[in-house]
């Protein structure tokens, strides 16, 4: 009978936890975006710094994902003719911003900084995976509270439950 009931229990706590996750777990993990834009392409082969374009990562919750102006600065000179680089000059010319879509996303009841990471010294590989050589991103980590929580334990950061859920 408590089996029975354990495993009832089972799989209606399973099933929350599923309907919980949902919303991560059935996004894309490396969705196409608007611009075939490469990471690989520029960090890997052009040497070109994470934080030239993810300016507010060492100050700020959010890393931020460059305006097209920035894009622009280097390709009203740099492969203007190459169909991607018109693509993304088209959005700029009708001052639209380029349409990302998101890869890394955590539930809003989630409490997380940038800022404190860096300082750290935490390598943005360590959460984002070698995005350097990856043409298009892909999510590496789960993000879910599991996740966090190992490496807290591992670094000694806090696991209060307020660290994270304000
Ligand atoms: C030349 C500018 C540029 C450089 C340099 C750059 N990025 Fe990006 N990054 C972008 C743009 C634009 C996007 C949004 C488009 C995309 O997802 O590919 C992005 C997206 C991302 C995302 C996914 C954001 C999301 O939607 O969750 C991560 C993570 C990321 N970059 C990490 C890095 C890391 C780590 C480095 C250095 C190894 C780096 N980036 C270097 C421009 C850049
Ligand atoms: C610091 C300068 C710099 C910035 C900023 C920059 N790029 Fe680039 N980009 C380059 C270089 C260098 C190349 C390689 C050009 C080549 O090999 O011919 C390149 C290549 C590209 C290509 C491929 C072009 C081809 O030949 O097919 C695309 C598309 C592109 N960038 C989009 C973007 C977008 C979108 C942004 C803004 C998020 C951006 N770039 C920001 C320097 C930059
Ligand atoms: C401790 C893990 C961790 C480290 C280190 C880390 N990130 Fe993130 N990053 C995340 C998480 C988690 C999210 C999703 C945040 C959210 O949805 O609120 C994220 C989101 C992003 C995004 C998209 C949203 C945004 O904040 O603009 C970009 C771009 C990004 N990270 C770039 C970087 C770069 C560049 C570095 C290194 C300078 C870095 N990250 C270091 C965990 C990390
Ligand atoms: C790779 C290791 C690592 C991962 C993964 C990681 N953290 Fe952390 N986190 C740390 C370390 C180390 C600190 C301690 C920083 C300090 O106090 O110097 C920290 C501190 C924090 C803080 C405290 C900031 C403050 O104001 O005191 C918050 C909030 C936080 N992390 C949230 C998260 C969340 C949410 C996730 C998962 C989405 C996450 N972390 C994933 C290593 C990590
Ligand atoms: C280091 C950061 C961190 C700490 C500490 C933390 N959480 Fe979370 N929590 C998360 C993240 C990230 C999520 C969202 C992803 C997920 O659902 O796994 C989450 C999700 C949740 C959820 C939503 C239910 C679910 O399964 O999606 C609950 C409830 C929760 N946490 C309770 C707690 C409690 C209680 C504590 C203290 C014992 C705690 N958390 C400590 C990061 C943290």
């Amino acid at each position: 009978m408590f089996l029975l009931f354990a495993a009832a229990g089972g799989i209606v706590f399973g099933g929350l936890a599923l309907f919980y996750h949902l919303p991560l777990d059935t996004r894309d993990r490396s969705p196409k975006q608007p611009v075939d834009f490469s990471h690989s392409l520029h960090v890997a082969e052009n040497g070109i710094d994470c934080l030239y374009c993810h300016r507010q990562a060492p100050q700020a919750a959010i890393a931020g994902i460059p305006e097209v102006a920035t894009c622009v600065e280097c390709h009203l000179h740099i492969a203007a003719d190459a169909p991607e680089v018109k693509t993304m000059i088209d959005f700029w010319q009708r001052k639209e911003p380029i349409p990302w879509v998101r890869v890394h996303h955590l539930p809003d009841h989630v409490y997380f900084t940038h800022r404190m990471h860096l300082r750290a010294g935490i390598d943005c590989a360590a959460c984002h995976g070698d995005v350097g050589t990856m043409d298009r991103i892909t999510r590496v980590a789960s993000l879910k509270m599991g996740w966090c929580l190992g490496c807290h334990r591992e670094r000694q950061a806090s696991i209060d439950c307020w660290t994270c859920h304000i």
